[in-house]
């Protein structure tokens, strides 16, 4: 049985796949609030113990983490979303503990093994995955095999400025993680909805001194609330932008696209295929498939199970 240990800063998953017919079946999962006054310590110690509660015999161990991270020697380095964590070895930990091989991947990274070896991706060679949740980051499966770069930092389009101006992500305006993320989604929605008040209209998302979330945004597009349209339309823009870099620099054959874009496709489709169209290299784009991820909310577990699995270097028999 692999297991799969994903850290996030509000909850952790705890998952156990095994191969049945070429497939990976979760057969255990539990899910835990991250304990927040705990130590980091303390924190690898509840995940293990969870893991020794599964009798099957274990074969490895992968982790998922969001960056930044050390993959290659299992360092967490000092993540924004999990404090106190710091320079944290949780291979030689969990490996000590478990007593089995122990791999760490950043969560796009991860992501992207994950659509690979069970998702949209199986059998592909060259494959862009985009988180496009919280945070915006790439896994790159380039050339059969997962690029990770000389220090473990490919992949981390979300700090490309895409704009002078424009909503903050990695502290830097107009990136594209300020326009393309959760955080990114509400920024835009807030800016637009300070201009209609103004000029003395009102918007359905927005009630002052109340937090706006990408959700609620959508949700209102989606009922066809036209200030919540445009910012989607100038997501998908953006969206659209940075894919066309990704796409004449790697020409790839499928990009898929996780969280946000699996709920609101229909939203940011139109605008990014467009601004596609406009910037790309006909014959990159035309080869290139751009689809959601197949392994929807479940992507965090997948994730985790596929580190454990390519860190073994045993996908060869799966695809
Ligand atoms: C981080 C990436 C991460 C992404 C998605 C970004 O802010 O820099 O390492 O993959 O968020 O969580
Ligand atoms: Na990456």
């Amino acid at each position: 049985m692999y297991i799969g240990i994903d850290i996030g800063g509000t909850k952790c998953a705890v998952t156990g796949g095994m191969f049945l017919d070429g497939r990976i079946e979760i057969v255990h999962k539990k899910k835990i609030e991250t304990p927040k006054d705990r130590p980091p310590e303390e924190v690898i110690e509840i995940l293990a113990d969870e893991v020794m509660k599964w009798s099957e015999e274990k074969t490895s161990v992968g982790i998922s983490c969001g960056g930044p991270l050390n993959s290659r020697e299992g360092i967490i380095l000092s993540p924004p979303n999990l404090t106190g964590w710091d320079h944290v070895c949780i291979t030689s930990i969990m490996e000590e503990r478990l007593k089995i091989p122990a791999y760490l991947q950043n969560d796009a990274n991860a992501g992207a093994l994950a659509e690979w070896l069970f998702g949209a991706g199986k059998g592909i060679k060259n494959l862009i995955f985009l988180t496009f949740g919280t945070g915006m980051g790439a896994g790159l499966i380039l050339n059969g095999g997962l690029y990770a770069g000389a220090q473990d930092l490919a992949g981390e389009v979300g700090h490309i400025r895409l704009e002078p101006f424009g909503p903050a992500g990695f502290g830097k305006m107009g990136s594209f993680e300020g326009f393309c993320s959760g955080g990114g989604i509400a920024l835009l929605a807030e800016a637009a909805a300070k201009e209609r008040e103004q000029q003395g209209r009102k918007t359905a998302y927005w009630v002052p001194g109340k937090t706006i979330t990408a959700r609620c945004v959508a949700e209102c597009a989606k009922r066809g609330d036209e200030t919540a349209t445009e910012v989607f339309r100038i997501c998908g823009e953006k969206l659209g932008k940075a894919l066309a870099l990704l796409i004449d620099t790697l020409n790839p054959e499928m990009i898929i696209l996780g969280s946000i874009y699996g709920r609101c496709r229909e939203l940011l489709e139109p605008s990014m295929r467009q601004v596609l169209e406009r910037e790309c290299l006909p014959g990159a784009l035309e080869n290139c498939r751009i689809l959601p991820a197949v392994l929807g909310e479940e992507i965090g577990d997948y994730a985790a199970l596929a580190t454990a699995v390519y860190g073994r270097k045993e996908w060869n028999c799966i695809t």
